[in-house]
């Protein structure tokens, strides 16, 4: 039994690339024997922070929109964000999820609560561009990342100090918009990746 794994979406296509790549990470977690919780973004809709101070002076959010998520997110052992490219970063409900793990800092460092999140959790980052050479200012060698990939990248490792997570691994499906993409290897690629960056390094 691998604890929980708390899958977060973050595409509003129901049967777009993230979608798919999420169905693959969800089964082989699955198949490994984990219990999962999945949150999709739109849904949730959730609203921005504020910086309205609340959380500088209780452990908590004025907002009420993600305390299923916190608590899902105090009881995984695992996390993955499913995430397409929108203009170089996260989608905008997504990225007010991230924003709002504020909360934590503030309940770390100002409220003095060493560990508000006590899980330690491995994480993956699945994420869908539809450009296939990617970025604005040109392509990078072949092998690279993606220039969009690095910044939401740079992005998750901040908000992952908060989550109790480290990122454990990244799958990039490229050309999205222009080439069929190859499921068949996506399902094969997600699933090693889930089987040797969270389940077998938990064990
Ligand atoms: C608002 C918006 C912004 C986008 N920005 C980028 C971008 O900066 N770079 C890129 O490569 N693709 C960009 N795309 C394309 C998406 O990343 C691509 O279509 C992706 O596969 C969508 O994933 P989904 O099918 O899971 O929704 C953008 C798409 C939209 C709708």
């Amino acid at each position: 039994m691998n604890g929980e794994l708390l899958l977060i979406t973050g595409s509003p296509r129901k049967n777009g690339v993230t979608a798919r790549m999420s169905c693959f990470a969800k089964e082989a977690w699955l198949e490994g024997g984990g219990r999962l919780s999945v949150f999709d973004a739109y849904s949730i809709a959730p609203k921005p922070c504020t910086h309205c101070g609340h959380c500088k002076t209780k452990p908590s959010c004025i907002y009420d929109d993600l305390n299923e998520l916190d608590t899902a997110l105090k009881r995984a052992s695992a996390l993955v964000i499913a995430s397409p490219v929108y203009v170089m970063g996260f989608p905008a409900p997504l990225k007010a999820i991230l924003d709002r793990m504020q909360r934590y800092f503030e309940e770390k460092f100002t409220l003095g609560n060493p560990c508000p999140i006590p899980l330690r959790k491995p994480a993956l980052f699945l994420a869908a561009c539809g450009a296939a050479n990617n970025g604005a200012n040109g392509s990078p060698a072949a092998g690279s990342d993606a220039p969009e990939l690095s910044y939401m990248k740079e992005q998750l490792i901040i908000s992952f100090r908060l989550m109790n997570a480290r990122l454990a691994g990244t799958y990039l499906m490229r050309g999205t918009d222009t080439l069929t993409p190859d499921y068949e290897q996506a399902r094969r690629d997600i699933a090693a990746l889930v089987n040797e960056a969270l389940i077998t390094s938990m064990k």
